[in-house]
């Protein structure tokens, strides 16, 4: 039975006094959700993610937003898998379509990145959506393949179990256009036979998350659904309120 979870991605929101009382106002509706099955994860900024991790419950999960695949080196402005380790973090964001829009992330650059993480133990979060011009001409499987091929290559079933896919429609993200729960249940379904063609173990229990436009209101009828395992959340993830209304919403 794969266990719910409700990941925030903070994106480059939030400075560490916010995050500080975000993290103060939240600790009650952190302790409610982990103590009612439901996984909890949120991904700040960099500059935020120690002030996070010290005033998170243990059990939440935090992730960076993005890691270079190398150990170390000459790359300016990145940060390896082993430093994210090193302030114990869970893992990673890895492939969102605003990095593989203005960071050309491609999925075989994703590729090294998951690897990078597994081998060092951490969860790879890896995003995955269509644009809405690719949506219109009736691309979806066809991208969404391309992706899962190409970012889960060369690793074998019990990596990838550990890996969390999130399937956000581009067009969906910040747009208040989400997408269907039908869409989005047959887009996770899907991936996870994908996922059984190349690993059949994996399938089960691999974790896909719906992302776009998730709000307290419309996040309960994801959840329902047989193929999606959770939420990533961006504009609702922001509040402590709103959160605890997701919260709320899933498990009462
Ligand atoms: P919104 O929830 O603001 O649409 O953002 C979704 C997202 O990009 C999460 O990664």
């Amino acid at each position: 039975m794969r266990k719910k979870l409700l990941v925030g991605n903070w994106k480059m929101n939030k400075t560490i006094k916010e995050c500080e009382s975000f993290m103060q106002d939240g600790q009650k509706i952190f302790a409610y959700a982990l103590t009612h099955n439901l996984d909890l994860g949120l991904a700040p900024t960099y500059l935020c993610l120690s002030t996070l991790k010290n005033n998170a419950p243990k059990e939440m999960l935090v992730f960076a937003q993005n890691v270079h695949y190398e150990t170390n080196g000459a790359y300016t402005g990145e940060v390896s898998c082993e430093m994210l380790k090193e302030i114990y973090l869970s893992g990673s964001i890895i492939g969102h379509s605003e990095r593989r829009t203005y960071d050309n992330e491609t999925s075989l650059k994703c590729n090294l990145k998951i690897k990078s993480l597994l081998n060092n133990d951490l969860i790879p979060l890896y995003c995955v959506g269509e644009t809405e011009k690719e949506f219109d001409e009736g691309l979806t499987y066809k991208v969404i393949e391309k992706q899962i091929k190409e970012g889960l290559q060369e690793l074998n079933d019990d990596k990838v179990k550990k890996i969390i896919i999130a399937y956000e429609p581009i067009w969906s993200i910040g747009t208040g256009k989400n997408a269907s729960t039908e869409i989005a249940e047959n887009v996770c379904k899907f991936i996870r036979d994908k996922v059984r063609e190349i690993y059949p173990l994996a399938a089960e229990e691999i974790r896909i998350l719906y992302g776009g436009s998730v709000k307290p209101n419309n996040i309960k009828s994801y959840l329902l659904q047989k193929d999606i395992d959770g939420a990533l959340v961006g504009g609702a993830s922001l509040k402590t309120d709103s959160f605890s209304q997701m919260v709320h919403a899933l498990i009462d």
